[in-house]
């Protein structure tokens, strides 16, 4: 079981996520947390240049390339083996958010970037996509006021950047209905970990 969390900045997926793993655990499922772009030592390399503020130069086509990349080594390092061996892989994104950044937000299209990402991942898809959506405006607050989450390059971006992702997120969610579950990340804390929870539960039995 592969499940990947989605959404704009600062829609709290990763807390509530976790929250909701503890809980799961406790049940007896096993568990295994990670996050892109990241999760291995080489990927974690790669993200560092993707993130790094001072690289203003980054090309969008460069950009998507580095995620590509990052995402490849995750799955062949982490992903594929602990999902074989029977393990429930949560990544905190994956290649949905390629396909709102790059294929949307930066417009490469996101077709281009589908393809890009079939030939990374060997048309790897998640069997559950969690969107947390949220107005970016809200998300955005939310990360200035956390002083343990750094803002990254694209936090930086525009308003309108953000809109767009969130706007590409929700038209995925459309087009990929089997396997998409829209969480809305506006509600208090307690009632997002539930709703995730029981959206969670419900593709687990
Ligand atoms: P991160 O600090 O992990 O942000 P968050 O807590 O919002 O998940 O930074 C990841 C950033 O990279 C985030 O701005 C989203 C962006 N991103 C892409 O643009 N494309 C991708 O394929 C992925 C995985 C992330």
């Amino acid at each position: 079981m592969f499940i990947t969390i989605e959404g704009p900045e600062g829609s709290g997926k990763s807390s509530v996520t976790k929250k909701v793993a503890e809980r799961l655990e406790k049940e007896g499922y096993d568990i295994v947390f990670t996050r892109e772009p990241g999760g291995t030592d080489i990927s974690e390399q790669i993200r560092n240049i993707i993130l790094d503020k001072s690289n203003t130069k980054m090309d969008p086509m460069t950009e998507a390339m580095l995620y590509a990349a990052s995402r490849r080594q995750h799955l062949v390092e982490k992903v594929w083996p602990l999902s074989n061996a029977g393990k429930i892989v949560i990544s905190d994104r994956y290649l949905d958010s390629s396909l709102a950044y790059q294929g949307g937000a930066r417009g490469l299209g996101i077709d281009n970037i589908l393809q890009l990402n079939n030939f990374a991942t060997e048309g790897s898809f998640p069997d559950l996509t969690l969107l947390f959506d949220i107005d970016p405006r809200i998300g955005l607050k939310r990360i200035a006021a956390n002083a343990n989450r750094e803002v990254n390059r694209l936090d930086l971006e525009k308003i309108e950047f953000h809109d767009s992702v969130r706007k590409t997120f929700l038209s995925l969610a459309n087009r990929f209905k089997d396997r998409y579950v829209i969480i809305d990340a506006s509600k208090p804390f307690d009632e997002v970990v539930e709703d995730t929870y029981i959206a969670i539960k419900n593709r687990l039995k």
